[in-house]
């Protein structure tokens, strides 16, 4: 391959995965089983990464893993309809054409795994999106380092992967004990504790003590948050996630935090803002029973503010079939399928406050899409898009 011998595309793709090896010093290259990329959304390739994606599909890119795509910048079938200029959206589906070139189908999904890119216990794979890469590494037991867009790519496209990081026992053992001393029950809670233990640990792995099992969709919120206000790409709670069934994962200098309360992570995410104009559920992409629970609040109530709800498009299709769509629908939000508010670009829709109950959404949204936030349990979150204010102001 990096002889050139299978074509300029591959050869590439060889020389990111071999310079990667070098620098983190890998032994050898491990063959990966599945391949996530990101780096989907114009709005963060711009004209240079179309370019670079062009070229490379150009050059015969192909992948030989089953690979699934991140969020792309709108809904790849009804964009009109959320206001996406015109430009824009050329260009996002000019992406998507080269994504498509290199064997690609456009599943622009955060959550994979709940749309059949599952992968094993133990498995090796190479999955950018720092969400993903948590779910994957911590509540499947799979192994992958928290990867870029390229360099995931690369891995697709060679089937292997160098062999460092978390793909290496050693550096899957637990740095912090994380004691847990208060109720942890919603989504929301679950999110806001990941933003303060993400800030606390940074890119170490944690190991949760106290925290109950109250199902995947919790670990999700937790995993992302962490994500986003550290760069934590693996964790373990004890009794719950895989590796924290089989002992002896917890590093003999692990240093110990004790968590007694969420108020600091809910008033760092918050904005005194009390009118709401667009609520924004699924970050990461909501799972078939997360977009039910919204449709059941939902009936006989009509929403006043802009109501999303991302997801996958095939989880769509589901709560299509479902009836689910139809009722949220009839009460005035939407099920938008293949983006979400980090990667759209909401800045040219005219939206200045946001509510969520994702901590990732309330920590990215100021920056990357200029909104002032309100974090809170999904009730609230839909209490705010039925009367346009945040409850209780
Ligand atoms: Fe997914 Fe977008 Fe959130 S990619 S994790 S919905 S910021």
């Amino acid at each position: 391959m990096l002889a050139g011998e299978l074509g300029p595309g591959v050869k590439r793709a060889m020389e990111i995965i071999v310079a990667l090896g070098k620098i983190y010093e890998a032994q050898d290259l491990v063959l990966v089983q599945s391949v996530q990329v990101a780096g989907v959304s114009y709005k963060n390739l711009g004209d240079a990464g179309l370019e670079f994606l062009r070229e490379w599909a150009g050059q015969g890119a192909q992948v030989r893993v089953p690979t699934t795509l991140n969020p792309a910048g709108m809904d790849l079938a009804h964009w009109r309809e959320l206001g996406i200029a015109e430009e824009f959206a050329r260009k996002q589906m000019a992406v998507i054409e080269a994504f498509k070139a290199m064997g690609i189908a456009p599943s622009c999904s955060c959550t994979p795994y709940l749309t059949g890119n599952l992968p094993a216990f133990g498995q090796h794979i190479a999955w950018s999106e720092s969400s993903a890469v948590s779910f994957a590494n911590s509540v499947l037991g799979a192994r992958t380092n928290r990867e870029g867009g390229p360099s995931a790519l690369a891995a697709a496209v060679t089937g292997r992967t160098a062999r460092y990081g978390l793909h290496l026992d050693e550096k899957r053992r637990a740095t912090h004990i994380i004691k847990v001393r208060c109720p942890v029950t919603s989504e929301a809670d679950f999110g806001a504790l990941g933003y303060l233990v993400g800030r606390r640990v940074e890119d170490g792995v944690p190991y949760f003590k106290g925290l109950e099992d109250r199902g995947r969709g919790r670990l999700k919120a937790l995993g992302a948050a962490m994500a986003a206000s550290g760069a934590v790409a693996l964790y373990h709670v004890e009794g719950v996630t895989p590796e924290a069934r089989t002992g002896a994962i917890v590093a003999a200098e692990a240093e110990t935090v004790v968590i007694d309360g969420l108020d600091e992570g809910y008033a760092a995410l918050n904005s005194p803002i009390d009118a709401i104009d667009w609520v924004s559920i699924g970050c990461p992409h909501a799972s078939l029973n997360e977009i039910e629970e919204v449709a059941r609040w939902l009936e006989g109530r009509r929403v006043k503010a802009e109501l999303w709800i991302t997801t996958a498009r095939e989880i769509k299709g589901q709560a299509q079939q479902q009836g689910l769509v139809e009722l949220i629908e009839t009460a005035g939000g939407r099920v938008v399928a293949d983006t979400c508010l980090v990667v759209a670009p909401i800045e040219g829709l005219g939206l200045r406050s946001m509510a969520t109950n994702s901590a990732k959404a309330a920590f990215y949204a100021p920056t990357h899409s200029g909104l002032e936030v309100r974090f809170g349990k999904l009730e609230q979150c839909l209490e705010a898009a039925v009367t346009g204010r945040w409850p209780g102001s």
